[in-house]
């Protein structure tokens, strides 16, 4: 049996979708136990392209049950979408997906307020996704939520509703927008519920029994470490917890359960939105990765800012949530470089400095370290074991888990679920 969390060692983006579809071949479960639909997960299959933004990313696999648990805010609307997607797709989730009614919801006025308060910030602002994940923790985190198990109340959710839309509408008409009417939000609430409804259940039983018959179990990290509320460079972070540990309350699980915990990380980096990146790349490298990594962002489609990998960043991350393995993506983006940068340290104000050690203006005055190491100008898309990457790919590996100090167990070298090198 095994229990195994897949997190994002980075910025996000990292190719958790895919890693994900991948190991859920073998899976019981696979749960999503943070974020919301600020997640865009992309899987690439027989069946297509998709970017998951709230189902888990084993719903390809018929055998997989798909469980959404307590710590992940539910844009209904989003969610609905995603499921048309997938009947259009012919897969089915008869008796395989398990919503918790604990998850609170993303209202319209969130999506509001997002907007409007990154508006307020101007040049401040955190760049997020715009889809009120912000404004729904907080409120989660305040006292103010409205959970999808509030829904089969209807008179008491109504209420509720009535109530935060009497206070959020003050917010936002004093932020210059327009107010929101409570009556059709419920009628449109009452609407996606009926949809949802037959998924709903309690899933701490589900999680306890497959711990008990010692079935696989999969947990699908969304965000990433570098973006956690605490530990990101706040503010220019996400509003939930994105460490491994969010597992333990978000999906429902002891914490000892959790025997495998895989970082995702990207052979270079990037990042959406703002907030301090150190070795970007503003320049024709940056551009190449940009175009060759197709580095646009799965949820909104923004450019996705690009840069060498930065290996003070993935040991944090790394010691942090004590990854023991990595799965290391888009190898195959560098093949065309003639050498490749890589970020060992950084120096601040003339000494050796770490990334714990600072807020983001500390991080923002860090500067990179790098070594140059030889690329291997060929294409490795087609291999398919450790022997058959070039010698200098070998290198660039070895190189990034002595500087991770965590070996690197998964290797990709291409979007599809068979692109892909796993190290025995
Ligand atoms: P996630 O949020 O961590 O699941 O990652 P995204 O789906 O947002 O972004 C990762 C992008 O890289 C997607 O377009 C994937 O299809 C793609 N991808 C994942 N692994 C690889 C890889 O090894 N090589 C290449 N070229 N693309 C990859
Ligand atoms: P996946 O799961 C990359 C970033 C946003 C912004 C900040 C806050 O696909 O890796 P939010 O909308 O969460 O309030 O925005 O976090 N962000 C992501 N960046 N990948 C993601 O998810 C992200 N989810 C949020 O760009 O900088
Ligand atoms: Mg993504």
């Amino acid at each position: 049996m095994s229990v195994t969390a897949v997190i994002g060692a980075q910025w996000g983006d990292e190719g958790k979708g895919k890693f994900v579809d991948i190991l859920a071949q073998e899976a019981e479960l696979v749960v999503r136990f943070n974020g919301g639909n600020n997640a865009g997960h992309t899987i690439v299959n027989e069946h297509g392209t998709f970017k998951l933004h709230l189902m888990p990313s084993g719903a390809f696999h018929p055998n997989a049950k798909c469980i959404i648990g307590p710590g992940v805010v539910l844009d209904l609307a989003s969610f609905i979408e995603e499921l048309r997607e997938f009947d259009k797709a012919g897969v089915s989730f008869k008796d395989r997906l398990f919503i918790s009614p604990r998850c609170h919801l993303i209202m319209p006025y969130h999506r509001a307020l997002d907007r409007l308060y990154e508006q307020a910030k101007g040049s401040m602002s955190t760049g997020t996704t715009g889809r009120g994940i912000g404004p729904a923790y907080a409120d989660k985190a305040g006292y103010n939520g409205l959970r999808l198990a509030d829904m089969a109340r209807p008179s008491l959710f109504t209420e509720k509703l009535n109530l935060q839309i009497s206070i959020k509408n003050r917010l936002i008409v004093a932020l210059g927008g327009e107010p929101l009417d409570a009556h059709q939000i419920a009628d449109e609430f009452f609407g996606y519920y009926s949809v949802v409804q037959p998924y709903i259940k309690e899933t701490f039983g589900l999680l306890q029994d497959a711990l008990k018959e010692n079935r696989n179990i999969l947990l699908e990290g969304a965000q990433a470490v570098l973006l956690d509320t605490d530990w990101g460079a706040y503010p220019f972070v996400t509003a939930s917890t994105t460490l491994v540990s969010a597992a333990t309350a978000g999906a429902g699980i002891p914490f000892n359960a959790i025997n495998e915990v895989i970082g995702v990380c990207k052979a270079y980096i990037t990042r959406v939105g703002n907030g301090p990146m150190p070795t970007e790349l503003n320049d024709t490298s940056g551009e190449e990765l940009r175009r060759v990594g197709m580095e646009f962002g799965a949820t909104t489609g923004r450019p996705r800012r690009c840069g060498w990998f930065d290996a003070e960043l993935v040991r944090f991350t790394a010691a942090l949530n004590g990854f023991t393995s990595l799965a290391l993506t888009k190898l195959d983006v560098l093949d065309g470089f003639e050498q490749i940068q890589l970020s060992t340290h950084y120096e601040h104000k003339g000494r050796l400095a770490h990334y714990y050690e600072g807020d983001a203006t500390f991080l923002e005055e860090c500067t990179p370290i790098y070594q140059t190491l030889p690329g291997w100008q060929q294409s490795i898309n087609q291999a398919r074991s450790w022997e058959e990457l070039p010698e200098a790919t070998r290198q660039y590996i070895e190189r990034i888990e002595r500087e991770g100090g965590v070996p690197v167990r998964y290797i990709g070298v291409g979007p599809d679920r068979n692109e892909t090198i796993i190290r025995p």
